[in-house]
């Protein structure tokens, strides 16, 4: 699930790509004009898009996974807050990357461009991303992995943003890698 670009989208995708137990089975989004979607078609993957409504009144997107037969959620960039239904759905079965090393800079409001911001503003001599389970309150679940950068005197949102960015397409997909065919492959009971 993605709400923007979707970079780590493809790069994950192209990770799991003829991998012999791991498949990327959809890209969906909360945007219609998203760029993962695009990436997503090109990545010919399937792909659509809900509305608020969709998201946050019906189960319609987790009756939708679950007849795909769908076990676990990755959020590349999602920027809603997952419903609790949604959650108990997919109890540490879902995934979330963020751009700073929680607990520092997360919580409502830290995404994206913000995060990087209030980094350099702080004066920080160290960022990097965290990868955690997915629980009912912003960027609190379970941290799987994190991995540090240095902040440079002469960094900017936008350097440390590619920094940061290239770190995640490395360390992302085999971390979902080792999570889903390790802990938690005991989830899904096969
Ligand atoms: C990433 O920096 C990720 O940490 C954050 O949103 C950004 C998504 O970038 N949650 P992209 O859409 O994958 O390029």
């Amino acid at each position: 699930m993605a709400s923007g670009s979707g970079s780590n989208a493809e790069a994950i995708a192209k990770y799991f790509r003829g991998h012999a137990d791991v498949e990327v089975d959809c890209i969906v989004s909360n945007k219609p004009s998203a760029f993962v979607l695009k990436r997503a078609e090109k990545l010919e993957i399937d792909h659509w898009y809900f509305d608020r409504k969709d998201f946050y009144q019906t189960n319609k997107l987790t009756d939708q996974l679950k007849s795909r037969n769908i076990h676990f959620v990755i959020l590349a960039g999602f920027l809603w807050l997952i419903p609790k239904e949604f959650i108990a759905a997919y109890t540490d079965r879902i995934i979330n990357i963020h751009p700073s090393l929680l607990p520092k800079y997360g919580g409502k409001g830290m995404y994206g461009g913000h995060v990087h911001e209030a980094v350099i503003a702080n004066n920080e001599k160290e960022s990097g991303i965290t990868i955690h389970l997915v629980d009912e309150i912003y960027d609190n679940g379970k941290i799987l992995k994190q991995v540090k950068v240095i902040v440079s005197r002469d960094d900017t949102p936008d350097t440390l943003a590619s920094k940061i960015h290239a770190i995640e397409h490395k360390y992302f997909p085999p971390t979902i890698e080792s999570y889903v065919l390790g802990e938690g492959r005991q989830l899904i009971g096969n």
